[in-house]
């Protein structure tokens, strides 16, 4: 019988999940599918014992439902750790919850930037994605900041982490900016339909930044641009991390190895050619 696997989220019809997972499903020649279904904070209880009795066999969860869907899952010890999830695996009969974000974004930062311990890291935002990845950056020995418009949530964020601290967004920002190495942004602003909003311009910058946004629609933001007037030699759109945790999240559903090239140009064409729509 066709396996059904799927992403839920609030909003999650722009979401490129579906074309990547499902690229992956041809080339490997499997018998299943991946659907989007739009599901509210409020619904998400209902929905993931839902999907457990209609058979679905794995999901990812996206904005804004990560840290909540913690309630409804078995969680693996780093997930549990992060305080996040992403990723739901049915096969065993109860839901058990797993987080590839960091995976994702530590794969993509090892091919850009090589060794991470002692690197000065300001990460912007402190929710689930930013959980995930300064988890594993800080278990990477980083030195982490946590920049975040509510500077309470960065605060928590940022006591949980070995070697972290943290700011608001404001002029202290600029001056967390002139000291790190790497600059990522984990939070929504600069997404479609905002395509104009960024927390960082290019006067805070400097060319020796690594400067990498977890958004990848469009693939190059408002962020990236800013990057470029400032001469940063290193800058890394959202496709490949989106790619990394949608391969770590196949392999543990299929426990087959993902076609990962497949997957990163069904990404790059379905962003490309959706930026020519207007919706
Ligand atoms: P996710 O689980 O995908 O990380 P989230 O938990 O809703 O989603 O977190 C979104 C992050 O983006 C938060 O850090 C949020 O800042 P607040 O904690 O202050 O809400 C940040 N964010 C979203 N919209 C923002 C905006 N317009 N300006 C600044 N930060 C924003």
């Amino acid at each position: 019988m066709k396996k059904i696997y799927g992403i839920i989220g609030d909003p999650v019809a722009h979401s490129l999940s579906p074309v990547m997972h499902n690229a992956a499903f041809d080339k490997l020649g499997m018998d299943a599918v991946y659907l989007a279904f739009r599901v509210s904070k409020g619904e998400l209880g209902d929905a993931i014992r839902g999907a457990k009795s209609l058979g679905i066999a794995g999901l990812n969860v996206t904005i804004p439902l990560k840290e909540k869907a913690l309630f409804f899952v078995d969680v693996e010890e780093v997930a549990k750790k992060i305080g996040a999830i992403n990723t739901i695996d049915f096969s065993s009969g109860t839901p058990v919850g797993y987080n590839t974000d960091g995976i994702g974004s530590q794969r993509v930062l090892q091919e850009t930037v090589g060794e991470i311990n002692g690197k000065n890291v300001l990460i912007l935002g402190a929710g689930g994605a930013a959980k995930a990845i300064s988890f594993y950056l800080d278990t990477e020995g980083a030195r982490v900041t946590i920049a975040n418009r509510t500077k309470k949530r960065a605060a928590q964020l940022a006591s949980n982490l070995r070697n972290a601290d943290f700011c608001g967004l404001g002029v202290e920002l600029e001056k967390r900016i002139e000291a790190s190495d790497i600059l990522i942004n984990a939070t929504s602003v600069g997404m479609h339909p905002h395509e104009d909003a960024t927390l960082v311009n290019a006067d805070m910058m400097h060319p020796d930044l690594v400067v990498f946004d977890i958004v990848y629609n469009p693939m190059e933001t408002k962020l990236l641009r800013e990057a470029k007037h400032a001469g940063v030699k290193k800058i890394v759109d959202g496709v490949k991390m989106l790619v990394y945790q949608g391969a770590a999240s196949f392999r543990i559903w299929t426990k087959k190895e993902p076609p990962v090239e497949v997957m990163e140009k069904a990404v790059r064409d379905g962003l490309s050619s959706s930026s020519k729509s207007t919706d």
